[in-house]
């Protein structure tokens, strides 16, 4: 009888070090998120400047120099890694898709800034320009309505 009561403590104490152990995990993965910006401000603010300063390298002058290269780097990883804010805030499969092509598309183009490799950073215009409007066709139905 003693021996029991023991044994029934002992598994009192390890469940609730179990349940202890558990306790912060859960909340710090529930803390740790928390989206700043709206949807809005994600293309205004981190999305479309970073395109846009990819395409302004590209088509004016070409990248030349470091300060370019690294304006491109820059900017290529901004929407590489944006697609992940995207994500976290809508992981429906659709939407999950076109936020990768964001990632697809800024990943070749921080390489190819590695590389400083003209051709390539050029060739993926089209890519890129692709990929904001894949996801607007599908989900910004007041830019593009629907074809009846
Ligand atoms: C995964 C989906 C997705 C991708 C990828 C995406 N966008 Fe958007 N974008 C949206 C949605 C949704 C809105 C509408 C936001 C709102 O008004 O709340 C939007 C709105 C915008 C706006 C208008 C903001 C305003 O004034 O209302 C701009 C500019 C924009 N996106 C630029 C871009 C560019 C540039 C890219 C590509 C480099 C891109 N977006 C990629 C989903 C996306």
């Amino acid at each position: 009888m003693k021996a029991e009561r023991t044994m029934l403590k002992i598994g009192c104490v390890l469940v609730g070090l179990f349940l202890l152990s558990q306790a912060p995990a859960t909340q710090v993965s529930s803390d740790s998120l928390q989206p700043v910006a709206t949807m809005k401000q994600l293309m205004l603010d981190i999305i479309y400047p970073a395109s846009n300063s990819i395409l302004l390298v590209v088509n004016r002058r070409g990248p030349s120099d470091d300060k370019d290269w690294a304006e491109v780097r820059r900017s290529a990883m901004t929407l590489a890694e944006s697609a992940n804010l995207l994500i976290m805030r809508n992981r429906t499969p659709a939407w999950i898709a076109d936020a990768r092509m964001l990632t697809d598309v800024g990943t070749a183009a921080y390489k190819a800034a590695e590389g400083r490799n003209v051709a390539a950073l050029a060739a993926l215009t089209g890519q890129l320009d692709g990929s904001c409007t894949t996801c607007h066709k599908q989900f910004r139905p007041a830019v593009f309505p629907p074809r009846r």
